[in-house]
């Protein structure tokens, strides 16, 4: 597994995207001054302070790939911590607060996968960001950056060759996501309403019911939380 370390970048996404292509490629950096986030947000980049990668891979045109690759990266943090759980679209949360996002991205040629997994920041740096956030090091949590990385960059793989073979089913996320079942707040441009999310479709969207119709939501349109 070729791994492409950088001390700082503009945003490990950007670098993936300029650099030829090869599947499989992982760019990591130590710190980015741009690092993005899903729907034109910035994601916090300090050196050291978090894992900041972006893989290269073959590209694929299922919808539902954003969504799959949350049960990649919250299987890697599962491996330190039992408690970890996905919060549709793709966000990984432990004890109601957010510790690693994901970036998908697409070019003519490839796909671009950028984790961010929050490891050391104090309680106080992530303050002030949207969400509650936390890191690994804020729950007393252990973990060795390698190893993080090494199994991270396996179970990115290994969810594209089954996204690739079709065998990506879209209750692996239903399973470790407690959101499903329950009443959500869907937050989109110009509304907000209460809903009950039912499932994943095979698209990756978020099948709500509200007043008994049903609703397929996507992820660059709302937010949802728990009541
Ligand atoms: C989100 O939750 O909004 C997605 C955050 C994705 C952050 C990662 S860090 C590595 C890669 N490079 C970026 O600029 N973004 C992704």
């Amino acid at each position: 597994m070729e791994i492409v370390f950088l001390e700082e970048v503009d945003s490990t996404n950007d670098e993936a995207k300029r650099l030829p292509f090869k599947h499989g490629l992982c760019v990591v950096a130590r710190k980015q001054r741009a690092g993005r986030g899903r729907r034109g947000r910035s994601w916090l980049s300090e050196a050291g302070k978090g894992l900041y990668a972006s893989f290269i891979l073959e590209r694929l045109n299922l919808p539902i790939v954003s969504v799959a690759f949350g049960v990649a990266v919250l299987k890697t943090l599962k491996e330190l911590d039992n408690r970890f759980y996905l919060k549709w679209p793709n966000d990984v949360y432990i004890e109601g607060k957010k510790v690693s996002g994901i970036l998908v991205e697409r070019t003519k040629d490839r796909l671009v996968v950028g984790v961010g997994i929050n490891l050391s920041y104090g309680k106080e740096e992530l303050q002030n960001l949207e969400k509650p956030a936390t890191s690994l090091s804020a729950e007393g949590i252990e973990f060795n950056y390698n190893t993080l990385l090494k199994s991270l960059h396996k179970n990115v793989l290994e969810l594209h060759a089954r996204l690739k073979e079709g065998s990506f089913n879209p209750r692996e996320f239903e399973r470790e996501c407690p959101l499903i079942g329950r009443e959500v707040v869907v937050v989109r441009e110009n509304e907000r309403f209460r809903a009950r999310a039912l499932g994943i479709d095979t698209d990756g969207a978020l099948v709500v019911e509200r007043d008994g119709q049903i609703t397929r939501l996507f992820s660059g349109e709302v937010s949802i939380r728990g009541v």
